[in-house]
């Protein structure tokens, strides 16, 4: 038999036979000739039976293929420029290995519902294919800039016995006798690691029961969260766009076919280095105000006016300095401006909103117990949390990075939803 190899591998083999192993995504025939188009994981390629080289039995067995169905096919590999990986294959023999009959995503148009009823098939699509990969490519780069940066990953725990963004969103579990709730963000434990390691992430799954129905939220998201001790709001906001940049110069050099299947207009990318542009809270909002938008000192954005403020910039930008009132308890009061907060939430351009969330943490800890008593944040859960600021503590920062939104924004889809291999949305478990 000739070697085992992978359509995107063929290129080595121009002139030689070898053996492919895959599934029929689609076929055209003639009475005399067929086009199988195989994929394989690694690409599509097509394969050419032509009935008088092959012979009656082989170009029968070509005809019984249907789509979907898995088969090992052998072949020789031409050069071919009008082929889409620019190589063709010429069958000597095939073999189909499971049948599939019936197969219900036909290439012509589904509704979105049967495609994510059919989530489990819709994968095999070669556009699904590529937004897995660049999603697989994405956490790679995000990996590999915070490897090579001096961090350390550290996993938080998935069960919790408290909240970390709000109460509102939690999603309640039992826990033996106990109540438990499934993590909405691994900072807090993040923080007590990098008192323990200096800089540290997590990357992994965070879980909102939030009843929004929008293109841009999922109940179960995937969420890459750094935590650097004696680091300032500045030095985040400058690791942010360093972080933002590499990963979408990764993407760009590693899954160019995979973003031309998508149809992304890489341009757009291209234009993505630091540094990147800052507005206040403050000046946000009167930029909004005179944009004849409703909106008052206080309030916190929605996505019309993110999508706005955004569409100003060619690449992402910062919102920096909101008001203590509307962020989280644990961030850090602007010392010269205590009604805000030392935070920023990075806005990807092009409509696709917050993508990142973080700010400086306080890590003072009279005001840290002042802001337990404001919240009316339980001692037994969260005592360990204010332990972090009574032995040792440092100022120190970092971020929430949501991953669907970051895929969604590089491969310009139009929901999150297509960004995670099976998305768990409102009314939407399946499958
Ligand atoms: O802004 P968020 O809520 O920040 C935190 O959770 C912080 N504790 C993170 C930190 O500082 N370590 O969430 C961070 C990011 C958002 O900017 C967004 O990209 C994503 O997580 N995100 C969601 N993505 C999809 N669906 C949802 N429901 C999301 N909620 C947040
Ligand atoms: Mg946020």
């Amino acid at each position: 038999m000739s070697p085992i190899t992978t359509i995107d591998k063929v290129g080595d083999y121009v002139g030689q036979a070898v053996t492919l192993r895959g599934w029929l995504y689609n076929k055209r025939s003639s009475g005399k000739i067929q086009f199988l188009q195989v994929r394989d994981g690694t690409g599509v390629i097509q394969c050419v039976a032509v009935k008088s080289e092959v012979g009656d039995e082989v170009f029968a067995a070509c005809d019984a293929l249907t789509q979907e169905c898995s088969l090992i096919v052998e072949g020789v590999v031409r050069r071919d420029e009008r082929a889409k990986g620019g190589y063709e294959l010429s069958v000597l023999r095939v073999e189909r290995v499971g049948t599939s009959t019936d197969y219900p995503i036909t290439l012509k148009e589904h509704g979105v519902d049967f495609l994510l009823d059919h989530r489990h098939l819709w994968i095999r699509t070669p556009r699904q294919r590529a937004i897995l990969k660049v999603r697989a490519e994405v956490m790679r780069a995000m990996a590999d800039f915070l490897d090579g940066d001096g961090f350390t990953r550290v996993d938080p725990p998935v069960l919790t016995p408290s909240s970390c963004e709000g109460t509102t969103e939690l999603f309640h579990t039992q826990y033996f006798d106990e109540d438990a709730y499934l993590t909405q963000s691994g900072q807090m434990y993040l923080e007590a690691a990098a008192m323990a390691l200096g800089k540290v992430y997590s990357m992994g799954p965070a879980f909102r029961a939030e009843r929004s129905k929008t293109r841009r939220h999922l109940i179960e998201f995937w969420m890459i969260e750094p935590e650097m001790a004696f680091y300032t709001h500045e030095d985040n906001v400058r690791l942010q766009e360093a972080f933002v940049s590499h990963v979408v110069r990764h993407v760009l050099t590693t899954c160019e076919n995979e973003l031309a299947t998508i149809g992304r207009d890489i341009a757009k990318l291209e234009r993505i280095e630091p540094p990147f542009p800052r507005l206040s809270y403050d000046e946000a909002i009167a930029w909004l105000q005179r944009h004849g938008h409703d909106i008052r000192w206080g309030d916190d954005f929605g996505a019309p006016h993110e999508t706005e403020l955004a569409a100003q910039f060619d690449r992402p930008v910062f919102i920096e300095r909101y008001p203590t009132q509307i962020k989280a308890f644990y961030m850090q009061p602007d010392p010269e401006r205590p009604e805000v907060v030392l935070c920023a939430d990075l806005l990807a351009p092009e409509g696709y909103g917050e993508i990142i969330g973080g700010s400086q943490r306080i890590h003072d800890y009279d005001l840290m117990r002042q802001r337990f008593e404001e919240h009316r944040l339980p001692m037994d859960t969260y005592g360990w949390y204010l332990d972090l600021r009574k032995y040792g503590s440092v100022p120190h920062a970092g971020f929430g990075i949501g991953l669907e939104r970051t895929v969604a924004w590089i491969c310009g889809l139009e929901h999150v939803r297509e960004a995670i291999p099976f998305p768990r949305m409102l009314y939407r478990l399946y499958p």
